[in-house]
């Protein structure tokens, strides 16, 4: 049975500094529900193989949860603190945050195969808990599957602590 662990980073001043900037040619933006396609696309070839991944699952499936996740099925979507990493025209990392029960909520964070293990997903996060933090906010919750190695270690190196 898979268990799930519910996390939690504590905002502070120092969060609301700016990030370190990406490198040439990326770029960061915050989501457009014109991304949807996008982040469709991205959603499939990130969870490929990973422990998240449901056997059988298509580029539809995905894109029907991106739809959900716009829709508030996970909470209020909150575009403005959701950030995507741009190669060109191809969204290659992102960080989507919702509002579930008031409290602001990493949805999701994927980055695609190709782009692993470069910062991209440590970048894009520092950005949203920046304009979080910059927001007033001062929670960022998320809930991780156990076992999900690169993603425990990921939010463990940003101060998310098991709640
Ligand atoms: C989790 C995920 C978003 C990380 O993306 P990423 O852009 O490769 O992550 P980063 O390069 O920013 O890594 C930041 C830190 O996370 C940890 N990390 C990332 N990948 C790791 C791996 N394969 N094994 C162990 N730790 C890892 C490391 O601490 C890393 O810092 P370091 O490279 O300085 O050691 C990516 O692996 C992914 O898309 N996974 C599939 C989707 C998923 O499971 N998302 C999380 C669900 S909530």
């Amino acid at each position: 049975m898979t268990h799930r662990t519910r996390m939690r980073l504590t905002l502070t001043p120092q969060h609301a500094s700016p990030a370190p900037t990406l490198p040439a040619p990326l770029t960061l933006e915050t989501v457009q529900i014109a991304d949807a396609p996008a982040l469709a696309e991205l959603m499939f070839a990130a969870y490929q193989g990973t422990t998240d991944f449901e056997a059988g699952s298509t580029v539809q499936d995905a894109a029907e949860e991106v739809a959900h996740l716009l829709a508030g099925e996970y909470g209020e979507f909150q575009a403005q603190f959701s950030q995507v990493v741009w190669d060109g025209e191809k969204a290659v990392a992102a960080v989507l945050i919702t509002l579930h029960e008031s409290r602001p909520l990493l949805a999701f964070s994927m980055t695609r195969p190709d782009y692993k293990r470069r910062g991209l997903a440590r970048l894009a996060l520092l950005y949203s808990v920046a304009a979080l933090a910059q927001a007033g906010a001062t929670h960022l919750d998320l809930v991780v599957t156990d076992g999900n190695a690169p993603a425990e270690g990921l939010y463990r190196q940003l101060g998310f602590l098991p709640l």
